[in-house]
């Protein structure tokens, strides 16, 4: 995700502003910018590509002596990762420069308004709407001049201050009225050349820390970008407005309440801060999962009963005509895509074949062009994936992908595209990619169902709703998550476990054992439950673990037949249930709970019980969670 960072004070901004930049690489981003404020002016300077990319045009005179200013480090969501697209962004003028994190869901409309009112727009970002927005609140639509910024080369802009020119309106407050217009989550943050002592930042949903030090004051996306300059931040939450100046922040709501604050003082080392906190990226990213999945489903659900998928263009008439859909991937993505032939077959009664990518590459596989292929992958890149998808579409299918990284590979060679918006995964073992492309392909699959008619208007409501209310109980399923650690400090000095299901709990049982064995280096098993007589029951022995999942209820009595066949054997039966479900208790040695939802829609919360145990299993070994040996994040071999 993106990174920001801001500065006003004594010192020169731009040196702040890198160094801050710096410090929240390990977002990862594809593109970076920084405004810098001096003697009534505003520089931009702003590139596609890293930070080395940047500095190398931001060493000028003018921009070194300002001393407040803003930066960003970009992660792709709406526009390609280019010059024009990367932050700041500026109104008509020049005066105002935004930097956002986030997404703003009705962008298009306000663009198109905007547009039709006179403004300028210079890139395909949701951003640039911000800036204008702004704009027309400072000086009202009336007096509403028209712009004079000059493009220059290697994406600069030089902005020239209008001697004439006479804001009425203070910043925060045009800042205010301004996002009474925008739908979304983010954190902005905004400078303005008419009153260049404040720096304004609003918080719904993105993160945004203040850091306050002597006679200057910073923010930034993230604390490890503040630890140079100062330990004691205020931390801004949702619907928070903060203005800050040299000599420090006042905080109001939204709503123009003020609110008081108390500075935290920051203990963490710079490691620590990195990942928030946490100790290991892993844990920060399964912490992430519930943000991620509003992310994943922003501005995508909000019909009542139809989603709309942004970046997706087939024809109704072309998913009537489908016959079939190949759903390939590797590893976790493919994981992913089990639970996806799950959903599109029950709600768009497609037949969906599942291969791996490694292995639909080489089998001549009988694909035609009245089907789709979809190939699922976190980074895009993943060698055998892109191969499998090219594959598929020699052979006439339509290509459609679902992965995190716009612009990656995958992005650039599919017919339709829908990201999953997890934001940057850092650690190997992949968790919060994999829960959005459960919900992406969930999205994929309604929508596909309502083209063809199959899926009743009642039912699609009844799965939105559904949807919604997944990232508040994946948040109730973390709050679990000491039970976890204590079943894992229990059992991490085994050899063998397995994780056993029917339907779309064998889906997640598959990505739960692959979890673990990444990580904990330890053997482990899944098995379609049914299938456990058939052979590997003769290695369940006494005290080896099986995980049972049973969120199933079309199956569940069939599973529990399962469960018993463990049982006999002497083995550890581990259950992942819902809370409703009271009679689970007479089969399992241990429960780990999580909240009832739709069946269909159970792998986005059964799946973190299993992430959780994989982690702390592996933490209890003494293992490199986030980089497991002889693996790679992204694999761009054969
Ligand atoms: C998952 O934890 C693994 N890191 C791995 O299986 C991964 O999912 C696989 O290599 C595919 O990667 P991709 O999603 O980037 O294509």
């Amino acid at each position: 995700m993106c990174g920001i960072m801001g500065y006003v004070g004594h010192r020169s901004a731009l040196p702040i502003l890198l160094d801050g930049l710096r410090r929240l690489e390990y977002r990862g981003y594809d593109s970076a910018g920084v405004a810098v404020l001096n003697d009534g002016h505003i520089e931009v300077r702003k590139t596609a590509g890293k930070l080395a990319q940047l500095t190398a045009i931001t060493g000028t005179p003018e921009l070194l002596s300002g001393t407040a200013g803003i930066g960003h480090t970009r992660w792709a969501t709406h526009g390609l990762p280019t010059d024009a697209n990367a932050h700041p962004h500026s109104d008509c003028d020049g005066h105002v420069v935004v930097i956002h994190n986030g997404i703003i869901e009705n962008f298009l409309s306000l663009r198109e308004d905007l547009q039709a009112r006179g403004h300028t727009f210079r890139s395909d970002t949701d951003t640039e709407v911000i800036a204008h927005l702004i704009e027309e609140e400072l000086q009202g639509p009336e007096t509403r001049k028209h712009g004079n910024a000059e493009a220059r080369p290697s994406g600069s802009l030089r902005i020239t201050n209008h001697e004439s020119r006479i804001t009425m309106v203070p910043l925060e407050e045009a800042v205010r009225r301004a996002l009474q217009h925008t739908r979304g989550a983010y954190a902005i943050v905004v400078l303005c050349s008419d009153q260049p002592d404040r720096i304004v930042a609003v918080r719904q949903i993105s993160p945004l820390i203040i850091g306050l030090g002597e006679g200057e004051t910073l923010l930034a996306s993230d604390i490890p970008a503040l630890l140079s300059y100062t330990r004691d931040v205020l931390i801004i939450e949702d619907g928070e407005m903060a203005v800050i100046t040299a000599r420090g922040a006042t905080v109001q709501r939204l709503d123009g309440a003020a609110v008081a604050k108390e500075p935290m003082r920051i203990t963490w080392d710079a490691e620590m801060a990195e990942k928030g906190g946490y100790p290991h990226f892993m844990l920060k990213e399964i912490h992430e999962q519930p943000r991620a999945l509003q992310e994943t489903m922003m501005g995508r659900l909000d019909v009542p009963r139809a989603p709309e998928l942004d970046g997706v263009s087939y024809t109704s008439e072309f998913v009537r005509g489908l016959r079939k859909l190949w759903i390939t991937a590797c590893g976790t993505a493919y994981h992913a895509g089990l639970v996806g032939r799950w959903v599109i077959e029950h709600w768009a009664q497609i037949p969906v074949e599942p291969e791996l990518a490694s292995e639909l590459r080489y089998r001549h596989p009988l694909i035609d062009p009245n089907a789709m292929a979809v190939a699922i992958s976190q980074s895009g890149e993943t060698a055998d994936t892109l191969a499998a998808a090219r594959e598929a579409r020699k052979r006439g299918a339509r290509l459609a992908a679902i992965t995190n990284v716009v612009g990656s590979t995958l992005s650039r060679e599919a017919d339709d595209v829908l990201y999953v918006r997890a934001g940057p995964e850092i650690a190997v073992a992949s968790s919060k990619a994999y829960i959005t492309m459960l919900v992406a392909l969930q999205m994929l699959a309604l929508d596909l169902g309502l083209r063809r008619g199959a899926m009743a208007p009642a039912r699609a409501a009844q799965i939105i709703s559904a949807l919604k209310a997944l990232p508040g109980k994946a948040q109730e399923v973390l709050l679990r998550e000491g039970e976890v650690e204590s079943l894992a400090g229990r059992l991490a000095d085994r050899d063998h476990m397995f994780f056993i299901g029917r339907g779309l709990d064998y889906a997640v049982a598959q990505e739960g054992s692959l979890k673990l064995k990444e990580i904990s280096y330890l053997h482990s098993e899944a098995l379609a439950a049914g299938e456990l007589k058939h052979g590997t029951l003769a290695l369940v022995t006494p005290g080896v673990p099986v995980f049972a999942l049973v969120t199933q209820r079309h199956v569940y009595e069939k599973t529990l037949s399962n469960i018993q066949e463990v049982k006999a054997r002497g083995g550890l039966v581990i259950a992942v249930a819902y809370d409703s479900d009271t009679e689970i208790t007479k089969h399992a040695e241990v429960v780990l709970r999580i909240p009832d939802t739709d069946d269909d829609l159970a792998p986005v919360l059964s799946i973190i019980p299993l992430q959780l145990f994989a982690y702390y299993v592996a933490r209890a070994r003494g293992n490199d969670i986030d980089q497991p040996r002889n693996l790679a994040k992204s694999v761009t071999v054969e």
